[in-house]
């Protein structure tokens, strides 16, 4: 169960990571969608970050079986001074698949792709109180604070968001 990273995304990993996407929702995740969000619409987000991959957008998965059970992104921002920082994003593991490490896997090897390419100052945000919170706060990332009322949960609740920061070692 070992990440490793796609430079692109088959109609397979497509239909995969849309049912996972969809099951995170449902589960109540706060990871950019609102519940009710349907297949057609998470398999158009996967094909537009299939179309985006490049020096600034990077996806891993974890496979089991060869089926996809976890993914993260690390993306870097189009302004010109902001080459040296980049966001991580869109974690999630399949619910039966939690516990296992998956989570931390995925965020050190993105992490560390991050700071091997000069990204000296990563950012990332996450649902105030929520178990990925507990995960960055394991892994060392540093808390700047909660934004209350930042985002929409989806099932439509106001929620803060936590901002974090890690540097190069
Ligand atoms: C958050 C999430 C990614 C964790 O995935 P995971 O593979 O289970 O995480 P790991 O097994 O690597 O856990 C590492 C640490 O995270 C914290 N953690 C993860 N799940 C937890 C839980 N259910 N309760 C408490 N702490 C938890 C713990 O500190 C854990 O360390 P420990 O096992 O030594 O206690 C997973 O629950 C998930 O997909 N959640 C929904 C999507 C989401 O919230 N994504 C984050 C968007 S920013």
């Amino acid at each position: 169960m070992e990440p490793h990273k796609l430079s692109e995304i088959s109609e397979n990993e497509i239909s995969e990571l849309s049912s996972g996407l969809i099951a995170t929702v449902a589960n109540g995740a706060s990871i950019g969608f609102l519940s009710g969000f349907t297949l057609s619409e998470a398999e158009s987000y996967w094909h537009s970050v299939c179309s985006n991959l490049s020096d600034n957008l990077h996806l891993w998965v974890v496979k089991t079986e060869g089926k996809i059970v976890g993914t993260i992104q690390f993306e870097r921002p189009t302004k010109k001074n902001g080459s040296v920082r980049g966001e991580i994003q869109k974690l999630f593991v399949d619910p039966a698949f939690r516990g296992r490490g998956i989570a931390s896997k995925l965020v050190k090897l993105a992490e560390e792709y991050a700071f091997s390419i000069g990204i000296s100052t990563l950012v990332l945000d996450t649902e105030s109180g929520s178990n990925a919170e507990k995960l960055y706060t394991k892994l060392d990332w540093v808390k700047v604070g909660v934004i209350p009322g930042y985002a929409l949960s989806p099932s439509g609740e106001l929620k803060g968001t936590t901002y974090f920061y890690k540097q190069r070692p």
